[in-house]
Formats: C-alpha cells, sequence, structure tokens
C-alpha cells in the first residue's frame, strides 16, 4: 500500500507558475516551415557520459539519472563539475550539506573554481536564483528533495516531485541550459516519484551495479536526442569513477589457470558486445530441497535452463544445488548468455574445464535448441579481436564445427574438446 496525499493549491500562489517565463502568443506553425534549431551538443568532458548521451549535452534538455543510493551518482555528477571548470555550474544540495560535498570533491582530487552550491530547495526561490545567476549548466541532486509552495504537500510526495521538476523543465528551457536531475529508485527499481518524470525529461539514464563489484555500468533509457542502445562503463575507485574504454578485458580473466565451471559469453549491451565471465557451480543437494542461487541473471532463467538441460540433455540436476555467478557484478539482460551459462552449468556438472579462448553466444529455448542472435558479426569482432579462437553460436556462417544446434551437441562438444 503507498499512501498518496492529495495535494490542495495554497491560495493566491497558483499564477506565480506562469508569470515567470514569457509567452510567446498562441500559434500554429506548419511543420515543413519550421527552420531547424541548430543546437551545438556540449560536451560533458566524460567520455562514457557523452557517449550514453548519444555525443553529449543538448541546451535546454533535462537528463534524468536514476540508481540506488550509493551507486555512484552524485561522484559521476561532481565529477562533471571538475572537469568542466571553464563553466558556470550551480549544484543544488538537497541529499548532502555544502560541506559533505566539499570532502567529497577533496577525495576526487580537486575543486572546480566556478561550482557553485545552492542549497535553497524551495522551488520558486531556486528559480530566482537561477534566473539571477544565469548558470551553464545545473544539476540538482535530488529531485526528491526539493518542494514547491504551490503544494501543500511535504517533500518527496509525488505531487510535488512533479510540481517542482516541472517549474525546474521549464526554467532550464528558458536559459537554454542543460538540467541534470537526480532521482532515487524504488524497491522495485523504478524511479521514485515515478513514471511521471520520465514523461516530463527528455533523457533518462540509469546508473546500475552491485555495491561488491567496482563496475558501474550508465544505460540509457529513453533518450529524445539519441539512441537508447548505449551504454557507459565506469570502475568505482578510491578517487572516483574512472572511464572504462575496454570493458571486456575486465570482465574475464587473463590468467591461464583454467577452472571448471566458467565460461566466456559474448553479449550485446547497447550496441556495444561484451565478454563477460559466467561461472557456475554444481554441488550435491545438502538438504531436501536443493538450492538454486543466481547473481546478475534472472532466476527465472536459471530454473528454466536447468529443466532443459535435465529433461532434454538427461543431467542429473534436481538433485544437485546450483549456483551461478556473473563477474564484475554486472546484470545481463541479454538472453545470448544462456548458452555460456548451460556450458558453465555443464563444465560443473561433468568436472571438465572448458579450454582457454573458447566462448559462446545464442539464446537457449524450451526444447534445448539453441538461437540466432543478433549482431552476430560484431560479436564475432569483439571475440577474436580478444584472441577467441573458438566460438560456438548457431548461426550458418560460424565455421562448421563451431554451428551448435542445440544443448545436446554442446554437451558433446565440451566433453570432446
Ligand atoms: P555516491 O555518489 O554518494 O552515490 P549516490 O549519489 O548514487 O547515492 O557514491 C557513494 C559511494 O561511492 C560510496 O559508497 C563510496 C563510493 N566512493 C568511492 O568508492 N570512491 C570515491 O572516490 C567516492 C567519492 C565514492
Ligand atoms: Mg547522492
Amino acid at each position: 500500500m503507498e499512501e498518496t496525499v492529495v495535494a490542495t493549491p495554497v491560495k493566491g500562489k497558483t499564477a506565480a507558475r506562469s508569470s515567470s517565463i514569457p509567452s510567446e502568443g498562441i500559434k500554429l506553425f506548419k511543420l515543413k516551415d519550421v527552420k531547424p534549431e541548430k543546437h551545438k551538443r556540449i560536451s560533458s568532458k566524460i567520455g562514457e557520459l557523452d557517449r550514453v548521451l548519444g555525443g553529449g549535452m543538448m541546451p535546454g534538455s533535462v537528463i534524468l539519472i536514476g540508481g540506488e543510493p550509493g551507486i555512484g551518482k552524485s561522484t559521476l555528477l561532481l565529477q562533471v563539475t571538475i572537469k568542466n571548470p571553464e563553466k558556470k555550474i550551480i549544484y543544488v544540495a538537497g541529499e548532502e550539506s555544502a560541506a559533505q560535498i566539499k570532502d567529497r570533491a577533496d577525495r576526487l582530487g580537486s575543486i572546480s573554481e566556478s561550482c557553485h552550491i545552492s542549497t535553497e530547495l524551495t522551488v520558486e526561490n531556486l528559480n530566482e536564483q537561477l534566473k539571477k545567476e544565469k548558470p551553464n549548466l545545473i544539476i540538482v541532486d535530488s529531485i526528491q528533495t526539493l518542494q514547491s509552495q504551490n503544494l501543500e504537500s511535504i517533500p518527496g510526495t509525488i505531487s510535488q516531485i512533479r510540481e517542482s521538476a516541472y517549474q525546474l523543465i521549464n526554467m532550464a528551457k528558458y536559459l537554454n541550459v542543460p538540467l541534470f536531475l537526480v532521482g532515487h529508485i524504488t524497491k522495485s527499481g523504478n524511479i521514485a516519484g515515478p513514471k511521471v518524470l520520465e514523461h516530463m525529461v527528455d533523457t533518462v539514464l540509469q546508473f546500475e551495479g552491485e555495491h561488491t563489484g567496482q563496475l558501474r555500468l550508465l544505460r540509457t533509457t529513453k533518450n529524445r536526442f539519441g539512441s537508447t542502445a548505449e551504454i557507459g562503463v565506469f570502475e568505482m575507485q578510491q578517487s572516483g569513477l574512472r572511464e572504462v574504454s575496454n570493458p571486456s578485458e575486465l570482465l574475464t580473466r587473463n590468467d591461464c589457470e583454467e577452472l571448471t565451471g566458467t565460461a566466456v559469453a559474448i553479449i550485446n549491451e547497447g550496441i556495444r558486445p561484451l565478454m563477460v565471465e559466467v561461472q557456475a557451480l554444481v554441488s550435491p543437494a545438502t538438504y531436501g530441497t536443493p538450492q538454486r542461487t543466481a547473481t546478475g541473471y534472472d532466476q527465472k532463467r536459471l530454473n528454466m535452463l536447468l529443466a532443459v538441460l535435465e529433461k532434454k540433455a538427461g543431467l542429473k540436476l534436481s538433485t544437485r544445488d546450483v549456483f551461478v555467478n556473473i563477474a564484475g557484478g554486472l546484470k545481463i539482460a541479454d538472453t545470448a548468455i544462456d548458452m555460456a551459462m548451460a556450458a558453465a552449468i555443464i563444465s560443473s556438472y561433468l568436472d571438465i574445464v572448458i579450454k582457454q579462448h573458447t566462448c559462446f553466444t545464442g539464446e537457449i529455448g524450451l526444447s534445448g535448441e539453441i538461437r540466432n542472435v543478433n549482431q552476430f558479426e560484431q560479436r564475432l569482432s569483439e571475440a577474436t579481436r580478444l584472441g577467441y579462437k573458438n566460438i560456438f553460436a548457431r548461426q550458418k556462417n560460424a565455421k562448421e564445427k563451431n554451428n551448435v544446434e542445440n544443448i545436446k551437441r554442446l554437451i558433446q562438444l565440451i566433453g570432446s574438446q
């Protein structure tokens, strides 16, 4: 159950919204006569961030960054201020005190001369301030801490979030500067305060990763100014977030030790292929009901995969505990990881090491068949670039011996390497 307080506007304050921004009259335009706006993208000076934004920030665009607490949203945006000392940036600090932000900036190594902190959390006053100061970039951390005088409800309620965002977005468009809004994520993974915000902004970015792992993925879920198929990869270090331009090397082991229960997958995150190491441990069940635990992989998919392996290939998995894990603390949505997952389970079950320079890409269906993957060529070239020689997939143009039709064949292949 979620309590929603019905907000009643405070009398006499409702006119404030429209008065601050001049209207241009009401006209109709013919679409073909509309002049294209010549916008130049503004670089954030952080390559991986620019990449997910579609090449940089658009003037007047509003970018919502969501993510669990502690994932690094504030760190990323503070690093934007550090990388852009020539821009006048206003950082609205609602989550932390100015001293805490200073502490963090010290940790990150430097403080930008032109970064200004505002602690004004009433959106009407904040807008006055922004109008007066004319910054080149606005960062609001977080939208949930702002409050409008127009409403009586407390900050963080849906109506307050919507109203504050609405007013700020109008101000960003009026000043024609980019605006970053930080938004918290609820337990179910949605940006709190919730879908309404996603509709109002131009770009929605999700910052993901496991706290225990250092890897952080920045994903676009909506972008009015670019593709949503890009991801940015960062590594959280002592001195802040570091860009990772070659994530595959970080996600696979480079040492020569051969272990059972590991396999390498080629997956597509966005449009960039990634090599990821998948691990599985199959051991006799100690208690009645066997345990199945998946980290970074969908639990339901794991159950399905185990059922298929049992029914279609005769592996006796119903009496075993099965644990699977994806290296680097990543959560992978690409189903092409299935084949590597099955290979890792088979490797652990049969106690056979999968040879080095071997990798897999393919989705597994309910009858044990392996399916084609999209963008096979890109995957192939990434794997080849990194020195993989045996690339197993269901693909007509793959080498004959590397074309795997079903899981029975996969087991044979692993057994006869
Ligand atoms: P933070 O940016 O505060 O997260 P968010 O704003 O998304 O809640 O990130 C805080 C985490 O990052 C914290 O757990 C410590 C870690 N961290 C580092 O490991 N190195 C650093 O240099 C910084 C600034 C933070
Ligand atoms: Mg924060």
